[in-house]
């Protein structure tokens, strides 16, 4: 069977990540992987059940027999996931939920657990792949890795102006503080710590709109994927 070429993009969050992957994917006519959405989704099955957070078996074990599906939304709507056969897309998104996701992926065994199911994602055409580990550890082989970053001043900014628009009161100093320590949590963590992978295209989209940052990856894309 023919092997599904990859797009890695890591970076952290704010880092303009996901739209890039939603453009990139629909640009090629790809699957998509999410992968903060899987630790995510741990997260909140884990707090639903009142799971343990320090009990990592019980964690793992619920990753690894986690119930969820992506479905594709109607025309022009986000698509939707599915937890237990119930829509989780709204809560999905929470700060709250974030939180719980980031307590999750400290913990070597879910990481573990979620391994396979993340390389499963990697049918034909082809993947796109969004996180923070995708060409350092998921799939180290992919052929084109991209590592995406924006200064955390521009990452708080861009916060803002998300959290603004949907009317929650926001304080810009505490969410900079806030992208810092989350930074620091995720690059010292000693298990699959946010860092480049040594044969990544490193782009600071700080000061680039994201349709700069798309056509510099689709460039690099057609080189390698698409026959001339
Ligand atoms: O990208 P996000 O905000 O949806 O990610 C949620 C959390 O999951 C975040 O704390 C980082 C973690 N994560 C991870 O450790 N590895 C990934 N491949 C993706 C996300």
């Amino acid at each position: 069977m023919a092997v599904a070429p990859v797009i890695c993009i890591d970076g952290p969050s704010g880092s303009g990540k996901g739209t890039l992957c939603q453009m990139l994917a629909l640009e090629l006519g790809w699957h998509l992987l999410d992968s903060g959405a899987l630790y995510r989704l741990v997260g909140m099955a884990a707090d639903k059940r009142k799971l343990d957070f320090d009990d990592e078996a019980a964690v793992a074990a619920l990753a690894a027999d986690l119930d969820v599906a992506f479905l594709p939304g109607q025309q022009g709507e986000p698509s939707r996931v599915m937890l237990d056969g119930v829509d989780v897309s709204g809560e999905l998104r929470t700060e709250t939920t974030g939180m719980l996701a980031s307590r999750v992926a400290v913990l070597p065994a879910v990481r573990e657990a979620l391994l396979q199911r993340q390389r499963d994602f990697a049918q034909l055409p082809g993947l796109v792949a969004d996180g923070r580990d995708m060409g350092t550890v998921v799939f180290p082989d992919a052929p084109l890795k991209v590592f995406l970053t924006a200064s955390a001043e521009e990452r708080a900014r861009r916060r803002f102006m998300q959290l603004k628009e949907k009317g929650d009161s926001v304080n810009l100093a505490a969410l900079l503080e806030e992208i810092r320590a989350r930074d620091k949590r995720d690059s010292e963590r000693q298990h699959a710590p946010l860092k480049a992978a040594d044969d990544a295209l490193l782009i600071d989209s700080s000061d680039l709109g994201i349709q700069d940052v798309f056509e510099r990856v689709m460039a690099q894309a057609k080189a390698r994927f698409v026959a001339s």
